[in-house]
């Protein structure tokens, strides 16, 4: 089934959920735009997940998603409040969604699992959730092992539902070639980064403006779940634990870090997540503005292809 009947949306794009990033009034930009906006309840107490979806309803009628850390001690309170609002959608993300997925049927709620590799498409498979999105080591964030155009084919060969792709989609150009390795719509996160209602700090902008691909690096390989960053006094410093063998765990190094470079604007010691997309960005437009640029691109390259057969 199409993308966009599927989640009512007039574009298949998707904003990816932002942990500390993705408040409601910037997805509720995207939704109202006509992609999906996602909020990201990483870094919310139930109290503001609930602020945040009455926000975004504040601005638009139109679908939108949330986007749960399955792994969260509080999960059970923050699902409590997605069934209360009664949100639709949901992209669920570290961890199994296995104990709820009964109670998510029976409510209709559409479930996008985002995976980083084919097997975790199978061990989801008895969920139903109603789509995946397969996202490759391109992403800004926590990352998997496989790029998206490895990752996309291989997802679409062990599932029926559809696949959307996510990790270093920028561009139209990057859509029309999800679509051609059979993806059915894009998640962008980093492309997000660079509006004006993106709610990072400015210093995070500014830096995000000054950067390229050469400026990314990926740090927790050894010990943690890899994560894809600029480089900052931070990632030198955990990097130089790394090779002394440090036992330290990325995951405690790099706590509260992302909130810190977010909301501080502290970029030298926060975590700076960007995907290697961060290159194709130089100014700072609005939401609307981008996701009508990214299918103007995307209906151009399409044409092109199709007037050089
Ligand atoms: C700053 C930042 C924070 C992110 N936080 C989350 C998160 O909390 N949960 C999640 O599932 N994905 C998170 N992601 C991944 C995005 O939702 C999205 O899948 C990814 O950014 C797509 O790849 P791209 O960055 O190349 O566009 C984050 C990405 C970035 C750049």
């Amino acid at each position: 089934m199409d993308l966009k009947k599927l989640l009512d949306i007039k574009y298949p794009i998707l904003q990816g959920g932002m942990a500390h990033i993705a408040k409601g009034e910037f997805a509720g930009a995207v939704s109202s735009a006509g992609g999906l906006g996602i909020i990201g309840s990483g870094g919310m107490d139930t109290y503001e997940l609930r602020e945040n979806i009455r926000a975004l309803r504040n601005i638009t009628d139109n679908p939108f998603g949330v986007n749960l850390m399955m792994l969260r001690p509080d999960i059970d309170e923050l699902i409590k409040v997605l069934l209360e609002e009664d949100v639709k959608i949901i992209t669920v993300g570290a961890g199994t969604y296995e104990k709820f997925a009964d109670k998510f049927i029976s409510k209709n709620i559409k479930v996008l699992p985002v995976v980083s590799s084919p097997i975790q498409i199978k061990r989801y498979e008895a969920l139903e959730p109603i789509a995946f999105i397969a996202e490759g080591l391109e992403a800004g964030g926590h990352i998997g092992q496989m790029t998206t155009i490895t990752l996309i084919p291989q997802a679409i060969a062990q599932t029926k539902r559809p696949i959307i792709a996510a990790g270093g989609i920028a561009s139209g150009r990057e859509i029309f070639a999800a679509e051609v390795l059979g993806a059915s719509g894009v998640q962008i996160g980093t492309g997000f980064l660079f509006t004006k209602e993106c709610p990072i700090h400015e210093n995070y902008k500014k830096l995000l403006l000054k950067s390229n691909s050469s400026k990314v690096t990926v740090i927790g390989n050894i010990n943690g779940i890899p994560m894809r960053v600029l480089k900052n006094k931070m990632t030198r410093e955990y990097q130089k634990l790394e090779r002394n063998n440090s036992t330290l765990e990325l995951e405690n190094f790099t706590l509260g870090r992302l909130k810190k470079a977010v909301i501080e604007g502290d970029v030298e010691n926060g975590s700076v997540m960007t995907g290697l997309s961060v290159g194709s960005f130089n100014s700072i437009i609005s939401v609307k503005e981008y996701i009508e640029k990214l299918m103007s691109e995307y209906k151009e390259i399409k044409n092109e292809y199709k007037n050089k057969r």
